[in-house]
C-alpha cells in the first residue's frame, strides 16, 4: 500500500509543476489538469472501476461489487490548484481515495453498500471565479444558464470549454467523504496525524471596481485628480482592519489595474475581496463594512465604486453523528474535530443534503495555496487508513 501512494503522488508531481516557484498552475481545462483528470480515469480503469462523467467535467468511478446495494459511500476531492498552488490540496484527496480502495481490497473487505472514487472541475474557482463549480453544478444549486456564461480573464465562457446542461453523477451517492490536507496548524497543535471536520466557516468572493478619471502624472496637481488607486489602497487597508477587530479574515489577493502605465493616474482598479466569517450575519455585516468605507471614500477621492458578489458559500455544518462516528476510536484515542475557514466540494455536498464528512491530514508548515504547502508520507498514510477504516465502517 505505502507504495501505490507514493508511485501515485509520484506520477502527479510533475504535472503543471512551476520550476521558477516550485509551485503548480493546474487551472480547470488547461492541459496539466486534463492530464491529470485523464490520469484519474486510467486509474479507475486500471483498478476495474466503472468510470461515469458528467457534461461539466466530473467523473465518478465505482467499485462494483455484486453483494453492494443501496446508496453509495462516495469519497474524492479535486484536482486544480489556486494559481501557483501546493501539491496536496485535492490531489491528497483523490491519491488517497484511490489508495483506501487497494487497501480495503487487500484487507479482503467487500463493502456491502456501492464505493465510488470521485474528482469535481474546478474547485478553487482560480478561472472562472465561482469557488466549487463542479459540485454546485453537478448537485444543482447552481444552475447551467447562470454558469455557462462565466468568463476566465481571457473572456473564453464556461460554455465554450465544456458541453454542459445537466448532471445524475450523484443521483447513487449516500455519503460523502473528502479527505484534505489541512490548511492551518491546528492538527499541529494538537498534536494529530489526522482530524475531522466540524464546520466550514462562510465566506465569499466580492468583485470592487473602482472607477476614476486617467490624467498625466507630473501635470496633474495632487488635489484635481479622481484616482481610484488611493480609494482601493484605502479600502484594502480598512478590510483588513475591520476584519481583525471583528476577528475574522479579509483578503485582497487580486488586483487590476487600467490601463496599468507608470505615468499615468488610472482610469480604474478592479479588486477581488475575499473574506470569511465564523457566522454568516457576521460575514454580511463585514462586507457591509468594508463596502461602506469604500464607498465614503470614493466620495472624497472622486472616484466612484461598484461591488459585486461573485461567488457566495454559506456556513456548513457537518453531520454531528457522522463526524463523532468517523473520529472515534482509532487505537490511538478519537480523532480531533475542527473547524476550517478553506471551502471544499464537501461543503456544496454537505448543503445539498448529502450527508458528508472531512478528515483532514496534518500539514506542518500550516500553510496552504501556496508551494510551501506540505504533509510528510507518514501522515498520508495514517490519513489512507483513517479513510479506509472510515469507508469500510460506512459500508460495512
Ligand atoms: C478553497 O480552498 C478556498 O477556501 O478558497
Ligand atoms: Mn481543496
Ligand atoms: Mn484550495
Amino acid at each position: 500500500m505505502p507504495d501505490d501512494f507514493e508511485r501515485m503522488w509520484g506520477d502527479l508531481a510533475p504535472v503543471g509543476l512551476s520550476r521558477a516557484s516550485g509551485g503548480y498552475f493546474r487551472q480547470p481545462f488547461t492541459s496539466p489538469e486534463r492530464e491529470l483528470s485523464a490520469w484519474f480515469v486510467e486509474q479507475c480503469e486500471t483498478r476495474g472501476l466503472r468510470v461515469e462523467t458528467d457534461s461539466y467535467g466530473n467523473v465518478v468511478a465505482w467499485w462494483d461489487v455484486p453483494a453492494a446495494t443501496g446508496p453509495g459511500v462516495l469519497t474524492g476531492s479535486h484536482l486544480d490548484s489556486v494559481l501557483d498552488g501546493g501539491a496536496y490540496d485535492g490531489p491528497l484527496g483523490v491519491v488517497s481515495a484511490l489508495a483506501a480502495v487497494d487497501l480495503l481490497r487487500s484487507r479482503g473487505f467487500v463493502p456491502a453498500r456501492p464505493i465510488g472514487v470521485s474528482v469535481f472541475v474546478e474547485e478553487e474557482g482560480s478561472r472562472f471565479g465561482l469557488a466549487c463549480l463542479g459540485s454546485r453544478l453537478a448537485v444543482g444549486s447552481t444552475s447551467w444558464s447562470d454558469a455557462r456564461s462565466l468568463r476566465d480573464r481571457d473572456g473564453v465562457a464556461l460554455g465554450d470549454v465544456v458541453e454542459g446542461g445537466s448532471s445524475s453523477l450523484l443521483s447513487s451517492v449516500g455519503t460523502f467523504v473528502e479527505l484534505h490536507v489541512e490548511q492551518g496548524r491546528d492538527l499541529v497543535d494538537r498534536g494529530a496525524a489526522v482530524g475531522v471536520a466540524s464546520e466550514i466557516w462562510p465566506h465569499g468572493r466580492y468583485r470592487f471596481e473602482f472607477t476614476g478619471a486617467a490624467n498625466h502624472a507630473g501635470t496633474t496637481r495632487m488635489e484635481d485628480r479622481a484616482d481610484p488607486m488611493l480609494t482601493y489602497a484605502f479600502t484594502a487597508l480598512g478590510a483588513n482592519k475591520q476584519a481583525r477587530l471583528a476577528g475574522q479574515r479579509a483578503t485582497f489577493g487580486r488586483v487590476s489595474v487600467e490601463p496599468n502605465g507608470t505615468n499615468a493616474v488610472p482610469s480604474r482598479v478592479t479588486a477581488w475581496l475575499d473574506a470569511r466569517c465564523s457566522s454568516d450575519s457576521g460575514l454580511r455585516d463585514l462586507v457591509a463594512a468594508i463596502s461602506g468605507q469604500a464607498t465614503e471614500r470614493a466620495g472624497r477621492d472622486g472616484t466612484s465604486l461598484a461591488v459585486t458578489a461573485e461567488s457566495v458559500s454559506a456556513s456548513v455544518s457537518f453531520d454531528p453523528a457522522l463526524a463523532a462516528a468517523v473520529a472515534a476510536d482509532h487505537g490511538v484515542g478519537d480523532w480531533p474535530i475542527i473547524a476550517t475557514q478553506a471551502g471544499h466540494d464537501a461543503g456544496v455536498l454537505s448543503a445539498a443534503g448529502i450527508p458528508t464528512a472531512m478528515l483532514f491530514v496534518r500539514n506542518p508548515t500550516g500553510v496552504s495555496h501556496s508551494p510551501l504547502e506540505h504533509a510528510e508520507i507518514a501522515d498520508c498514510l495514517v490519513g489512507v487508513s483513517a479513510l479506509a477504516d472510515t469507508l469500510e465502517r460506512l459500508t460495512r
